[in-house]
């Protein structure tokens, strides 16, 4: 996170505290020339349509801003696209103004991505939102960028079939894929970086590349550098996702899920370490601290043993996962752990996974009023206990609220920190404390960001974390591809 960004009123807190200020202290400025904005708007309007476009201030506000405490930073002018076609056809006008163009999905980001730092047009994709080509028996489809994937799960419901990757927001897939997201079933699905399997992209000057050849959908290739996997983290700074082709996989025949306490932080993770070598292929395993569970506890009305706690899901046939379970049982014995508290049914293991899903309301529920932000490091999996405990302690120390909620088994966590935007003071020290995790998995080897993306906030981190070539590099790629600059320009480099 900037220090600039901290030092600068929140756009919410003044929506909260003050409704007659303008919310957003910028609002009716425009980066765009006023001759220039009205030429653009009708241009506009002829792509697509007079309510493919829109100038209003609440729609620009919406879109200049997601789920992060990042300030607003509203758009010039906000499109609706219908198509491959008008994404194409209205960034050649931006290419031609120099205007800044910046891709909004959901708006459910975590790290400012979508903001328009520098004015220009936002292309919000929610009206491209069909599901195009679904191959059951090759286990892909092909989705246009407004679907997000609970749509895409709820279409597949009869299929057998389902998309695994699972942020907490019902993200749209192209925003998921331009994060690089993931979530709880990431240990045995992987990330958006293992399960997409073509791009179609709208670069800055309205050129549409498809990163692996028009509708190539095979399921391993060795041909030539892998642009798809350039174009997924790239945080709309690359072009415009006007389609992804994902990876599909069959429902497994059985799911169980458990809960179970350990002594420590250590021992929850060493049984994770164990369940992992021995190979037993686990679905979801997350871990919450004492203070998350407490606090799960607080907002459910649960009653779980106030301890270092380990949240499984096992997913197969039911003979393979008598197996996994015995296995994962003694494993969790070994280390202490308690008994297993066992949901099987749809509704108890929606029930038990309501706790962990409601993590995020649950901590801001311990301090009303307040905002949240979620630090996001990710460590090798062996760090993880050290880097823990190391970061328990630092919350003590410095009285800050930050229960940790963790995708164990891929080493990523988050510190849920629950602060008073209107406090400078606090988050001050919240911007420091963030600062200093980051730097401890960086010395760690590990990442400043495994899920959520650079963003604003990280981009120091990100040069720290890769090194000088690297962005160096990083620079010359971004340079081929946006000449001008213009695609979402002052995020992650
Ligand atoms: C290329 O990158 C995509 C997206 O990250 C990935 O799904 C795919 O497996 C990669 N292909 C190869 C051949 O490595």
């Amino acid at each position: 996170m900037s220090t600039a960004l901290f030092r600068k009123p929140l756009c919410s807190a003044l929506v909260l505290f003050n409704k007659t200020l303008h919310r957003c202290p910028e609002k009716r400025r425009y980066a765009i020339k006023s001759g220039i904005l009205e030429r653009v708007v009708a241009a506009f309007q002829s792509i697509s349509g007079d309510a493919g476009v829109s100038l209003g201030d609440t729609v620009r506000e919406q879109h200049g801003r997601d789920e992060s405490v990042h300030r607003c930073h509203p758009p010039d002018v906000v499109v609706f696209p219908r198509s491959v076609e008008e994404v194409s056809a209205l960034a050649k006008i931006c290419h031609h103004h120099r205007l800044p163009i910046i891709p909004f999905g959901t708006g459910t980001g975590l790290e400012g991505g979508v903001g328009a730092v520098r004015g220009g047009v936002c292309f919000s994709m929610r009206k491209m939102d069909q599901v195009l080509d679904l191959h059951q028996e090759d286990f892909d489809v092909t989705v246009e960028p407004g679907v997000t994937r609970k749509a895409l799960n709820s279409y597949l419901r009869d299929t057998g079939l389902w998309f695994p990757v699972d942020p907490g927001a019902d993200a749209s897939l192209c925003g998921m894929a331009a994060t690089s997201a993931s979530g709880t079933n990431a240990v045995r699905y992987g990330t958006m970086r293992e399960n997409v399997l073509n791009l179609e992209v709208v670069l800055a000057d309205g050129t549409v590349l498809h990163t692996a050849g028009r509708g190539r959908r095979s399921r391993k290739t060795s041909a030539g550098y892998n642009l798809t996997n350039l174009f997924v983290g790239s945080e709309g700074t690359l072009g415009v996702l006007t389609k992804a082709t994902l990876r599909l996989y069959g429902i497994p025949e059985t799911m169980v899920s458990a809960v179970c306490s350990f002594p420590s932080v250590q021992a929850a993770v060493d049984s994770t370490v164990q369940v992992l070598q021995a190979g037993v292929p686990i679905a979801r395993i997350e871990f919450l601290d004492d203070v998350m569970i407490d606090a799960c506890n607080r907002f459910n009305s649960l009653s779980y043993p106030v301890a270092p706690t380990l949240f499984l899901e096992f997913h197969g046939s039911t003979r393979s996962l008598e197996e996994q379970v015995a296995i994962t049982e003694e494993i969790a014995k070994d280390n202490g752990g308690s008994d297993f508290s066992w949901a099987q049914d749809e509704e108890s293991r929606g029930r038990l996974w309501k706790a962990r899903h409601d993590a995020w309301y649950a901590a801001l529920a311990l301090r009303p009023g307040c905002k949240a932000y979620a630090t996001d490091v990710c460590v090798p999996l062996s760090c993880l206990p050290e880097v823990v405990v190391a970061t328990k302690k630092d919350l003590i120390r410095n009285g800050l609220t930050g229960p940790i909620a963790g995708h164990v088994g891929d080493g990523n966590f988050h510190c849920i920190m629950v602060l008073d935007p209107n406090d400078q003071e606090e988050v001050g020290q919240v911007h420091q404390f963030t600062e200093r995790l980051a730097r401890r998995a960086l010395a760690m080897d590990g990442t400043c960001t495994g899920e959520h993306g650079v963003g604003l906030g990280k981009r120091v981190l990100l040069r720290e974390e890769v090194g000088p070539l690297a962005i160096e590099v990083m620079q010359g790629l971004k340079a081929t591809l946006d000449p001008k600059n213009l695609m979402n320009p002052g995020k992650v480099l």
